[in-house]
């Protein structure tokens, strides 16, 4: 290898027309899922800037446009009108996401849902409580019946994020045709707080560390994908995603099934706040959050910008 002054990395810096020769990393909208939020009524969202929950009919003006700006997925995240201690309304066939799926049949946008009780669940919860825990066991009946209502009602694929032991299993003997992108490394993270807001979906009491991984781990998250490959998932997800890169990086070296990455609500808040202050550029920090996802490995990300950077590219 040579050395300075034969090398001068510099050289390929010099102009945009050089550096963009060489860029190893590039962001693709075709890349991107955009999540959406519908509840009963429409209504603004002060805590996830940006991101407002929708009525079912404002979520096909949306998803409309979503699409003519040329975004390629939706991810929906239901808050029903009611919730019961088993979180009934998740497999509701007249549920607010089953509702939304159908209104949404004929749009070209791909349909992901993500299959949880927690914003269904009067203790807000990811399962059934049994003893003041969550039941691993009992709960995956209703994490499975609330998957196939989804695809009854439209879903092109569905993401389980509740972190039950064997809900990949659950799922794929009930639905042997239906891509599942399992949330597979999700971390009990204080990262989700927007989002819990926005999903009215924090837990009454407690928290998640029972089913949720410790922050401190990345073998384990190996192990959570290796189950959910042999489960019969078709895509594996980390999240979240900035503070977990060498989670992700971990997962691509390790599994060869597309990888996705979910730059979640607190990722993006924290953004938009400092944005807000005028401490930085929300679109060039934006940008580059997303592009080190994608350099560490992700495949597909999750992403709140994923509308704003429809008009970005
Ligand atoms: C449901 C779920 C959560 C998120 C996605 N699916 C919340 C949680 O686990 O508490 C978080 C997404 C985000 O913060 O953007 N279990």
């Amino acid at each position: 290898m040579s050395a300075f002054p034969v090398t001068r990395l510099r050289r390929l810096r010099r102009t945009g027309g050089i550096r963009s020769l060489v860029r190893e990393t590039r962001l693709d909208l075709d890349d991107f899922v955009m999540p959406l939020f519908v509840g009963p009524e429409a209504k603004a969202n002060d805590d996830l800037p940006g991101m407002r929950r929708h009525s079912v009919e404002t979520l096909v003006a949306e998803a409309g446009e979503l699409e003519r700006l040329g975004v390629r997925a939706v991810i929906l995240f239901g808050i029903p009108e009611d919730k019961d201690d088993e979180g009934s309304g998740a497999w509701d066939d007249d549920g607010i996401v089953q509702r939304s799926l159908r209104a949404l049949d004929g749009t070209g946008l791909v349909r992901l849902t993500d299959v949880c009780l927690c914003e269904y669940t009067s203790h807000g919860h990811c399962g059934i409580i049994r003893d003041g825990e969550v039941a691993n066991d009992e709960t995956l009946d209703l994490i499975a019946r609330t998957a196939v209502s989804h695809v009854e009602a439209g879903a092109d694929a569905v993401c389980p994020s509740d972190m039950m032991d064997g809900r990949v299993a659950a799922i794929r003997e009930e639905l042997p045709e239906t891509p599942i992108v399992a949330y597979s490394a999700k971390y009990a993270s204080a990262f989700y707080g927007p989002f819990r807001e926005a999903a009215e979906s924090a837990p009454a009491f407690g928290d998640r560390r029972g089913y949720q991984m410790d922050p401190a781990n990345v073998r384990e998250a190996l192990r959570e994908c290796e189950q959910d490959v042999a489960e019969g998932a078709d895509v594996l997800m980390v999240k979240p995603a900035l503070p977990y890169l060498d989670v992700i990086r971990a997962a691509r070296e390790r599994f060869d099934l597309p990888l996705a990455a979910y730059n979640v609500s607190g990722e993006y808040a924290m953004v938009k706040a400092a944005a807000a202050k005028g401490f930085l550029d929300e679109r060039q920090a934006a940008l580059e959050s997303l592009t080190a996802i994608k350099r560490a490995g992700a495949d597909l990300v999750v992403s709140y910008w994923t509308k704003e950077l429809a008009s970005w590219l």
